[in-house]
């Protein structure tokens, strides 16, 4: 039986220079599978808005879509990390609200938050929450639910000064209490010198290869959602061929007569 993988662990990780992996899932045996292969944490990320839903933003969902799927993926995990990506406006109007809208994932299954982006009233709710108990895991560079006002999906960081100022948001966020922080496209080098001015590991969404972990969407990596490819996720697997050849062979059975057969009969 393999240990869960808690702050302590994460922080291990940093200490020791161990590389870890974070990967989404959406649903139960995805989830239980992804825990089985050993992946360290499994975020229930909003990018399910495009991936499960198939919405054009991670906006269009809500604290009642979030929860569904982490009582969903919770379920089928044991050894993993359960952090929930917290959604569009769920934590932004007062810290009331964010306490208690980061309290019910984590009645539900969830083991830490993450939240997006950096201010004065970010850096309050990190320390709230840190406070109420809740882990924390911050996430700067590219943040898709601000979106329109970073005018696009652009890499951030792409100057010396724009490094620098990355840097001190994720040393405020430190500061405030996260145990670690997804930085999503920023240049490696960048990203590098982040990650070696940081106590708390980073973990990188298409931020290079020094950063102290990666994270991916599972749908990405298994090859199952086709709109579009980031440059910086990998392939492992085709299954949007694997379903597309069996939904075939399916209805051509049904169609043909092949299917049910004796044995699945009663
Ligand atoms: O929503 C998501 O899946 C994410 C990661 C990929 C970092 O935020």
């Amino acid at each position: 039986m393999t240990k869960k993988i808690t702050v302590n662990t994460i922080k291990k990780y940093k200490e020791s220079g161990e590389k870890f992996s974070v990967l989404t899932a959406y649903d139960y045996s995805t989830a239980k599978y992804i825990d089985e292969a050993g992946i360290d944490a499994v975020l229930i990320g909003d990018s399910l808005a495009m991936t499960a839903l198939g919405y054009e933003t991670t906006h269009c969902v809500g604290m009642e879509e979030m929860l569904i799927f982490t009582k969903a993926v919770a379920r089928g995990v044991s050894h993993a990390m359960v952090v929930t990506d917290m959604p569009f406006l769920s934590y932004h109007t007062d810290i009331a609200s964010a306490v208690n809208n980061c309290g019910l994932m984590i009645k539900n299954g969830a083991n830490a938050v993450k939240i997006e982006g950096y201010s004065d009233y970010i850096l309050d709710v990190i320390k709230r929450l840190t406070q109420s108990g809740i882990p924390v895991m911050g996430h700067l560079g590219f943040t898709p639910q601000f979106l329109n006002t970073l005018g696009g999906y652009k890499i951030q960081g792409k100057t010396p000064e724009a490094v620098e100022e990355i840097l001190n948001q994720a040393k405020a966020l430190e500061k405030a209490g996260v145990f670690s922080i997804v930085l999503e496209m920023v240049p490696e080098s960048g990203a590098k010198h982040i990650t070696e001015n940081l106590t708390v590991p980073t973990i990188s969404c298409g931020a290079g290869r020094y950063c102290d972990a990666q994270v991916l969407v599972c749908d990405d990596v298994f090859g199952k959602f086709s709109d579009f490819k980031p440059k910086f996720a990998r392939k492992y697997c085709d299954m949007k061929s694997l379903i597309l050849e069996c939904a075939k062979k399916y209805n051509d059975d049904v169609k043909s007569g092949r299917f049910p057969s004796d044995d699945e009969v009663f």
